[in-house]
């Protein structure tokens, strides 16, 4: 009868987006709240917070998101943090997720500490601007969730460096590429977001995500280019992947294990081959950006009068050298 699949009607999503929304604002405002009181209790004649006294003083940033957007907040935040002079620090939930996966070296404010800071909150869009090498303050809080290579790409291999893997993930997807290999090998990681993404991009952000045709397309721009390519699958929705995804020529693998909650093997998966193809999200760009190495991306994937680009600047988030293939927007028309 019905498919077991959960779908979202349009009214829901929104119901739902609306919730989710409302509970995070009065959440965060129970949190300032409680901040505040706890500030003002612990207040001295004498403010704590001095420039003088700590001329490097801790700038941080918030954690929201999974990997890819945890990256964009830890590279935007070193890049911001250096360009002004003073002294990054991540949050423990921001470590929690990254640590795990790379040798990143920022330290760790502990919350016990971080809650007696007189935080200047600091709002960031997703694109440098002039104003942001002259922010003020010692104790700063970025908010925001950006992913543009336009705060940090002056720092490109400080930032590849951070994002090293540890020894054994690395390890791990290098045997597992070196296993599929039966002469010398071009690798094309390829990564297709699908998951909740299927039901935001039309309902929310009036785009689309990845069609069948813009991955023949990018898949034969590189077999047009090498001819020993061996394409890396990676995603959330592999049987749709297996579906769509032409593997009559015999060099396509589905690899990785598309879960979500443990993003570290396929993102190493990617990060280790040699070229990327990517679809939407931050968890693609990252990969690509530190793979260094030809990259396609899905462009124009929203319709213009999109709310996502408000909030979305292309140039920003996609570099000029990577090679953009329009999506197929028709699905959207049609309704
Ligand atoms: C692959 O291409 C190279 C040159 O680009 C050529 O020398 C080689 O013979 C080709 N190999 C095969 C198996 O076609
Ligand atoms: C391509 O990637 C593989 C696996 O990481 C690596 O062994 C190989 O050296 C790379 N090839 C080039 C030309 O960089
Ligand atoms: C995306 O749309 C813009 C504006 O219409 C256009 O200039 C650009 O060439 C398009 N990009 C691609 C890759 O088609």
């Amino acid at each position: 009868m019905s498919s077991p699949q959960i779908s979202f009607s349009f009214p829901v999503l929104h119901f739902l987006l609306f919730i989710f929304v409302t509970s995070i604002v009065f959440h965060l405002q129970l949190r300032l709240s409680k901040i505040s009181k706890l500030w003002k209790q612990t207040q001295s004649p004498e403010p704590p917070v001095s420039t003088t006294s700590h001329p490097d003083g801790i700038w941080t940033m918030n954690s929201i998101g999974r990997l890819g957007n945890q990256m964009g907040e830890y590279a935007t935040l070193y890049a911001l943090a250096k360009l002004n002079g003073h002294r990054a620090y991540i949050s423990p939930e921001m470590h929690q997720h990254l640590a795990p996966i790379f040798r990143i070296t920022l330290p760790v404010l502990p919350a016990s500490v971080s809650q007696h800071i007189h935080w200047r909150n600091y709002q960031l869009h997703d694109w440098m601007s002039e104003e942001y090498r002259h922010i003020h303050g010692a104790y700063v809080h970025f908010t925001g969730y950006p992913c543009s290579w336009t705060f940090y790409h002056h720092l490109r291999e400080e930032i590849r460096h951070e994002f090293t893997l540890h020894d054994y993930i690395q390890g791990e997807a290098q045997a597992y590429l070196h296993k599929l290999q039966k002469s010398p090998a071009t690798f094309v990681g390829v990564h297709v977001r699908r998951g909740d993404y299927v039901h935001i991009m039309p309902q929310v952000w009036k785009g689309v995500v990845a069609h069948k045709g813009y991955l023949d397309q990018a898949m034969n721009w590189f077999r047009a280019r090498y001819n020993d390519t061996v394409f890396v699958v990676t995603s959330n929705g592999m049987s749709w992947c297996q579906d769509n995804i032409d593997t009559t020529k015999g060099d396509v693998v589905f690899a990785g294990d598309g879960v979500e909650s443990s993003p570290a093997k396929d993102f190493a998966l990617l990060t280790q081959c040699n070229h990327t193809i990517m679809t939407i999200g931050t968890f693609g760009i990252w990969a690509a950006y530190l793979v260094g190495g030809e990259t396609i991306y899905l462009a124009n994937y929203t319709l213009p009068d999109s709310p996502f680009l408000k909030v979305f600047k292309p140039e920003a988030v996609f570099l000029p050298e990577w090679i953009g293939i329009p999506a197929d927007l028709s699905p959207l028309l049609k309704n």
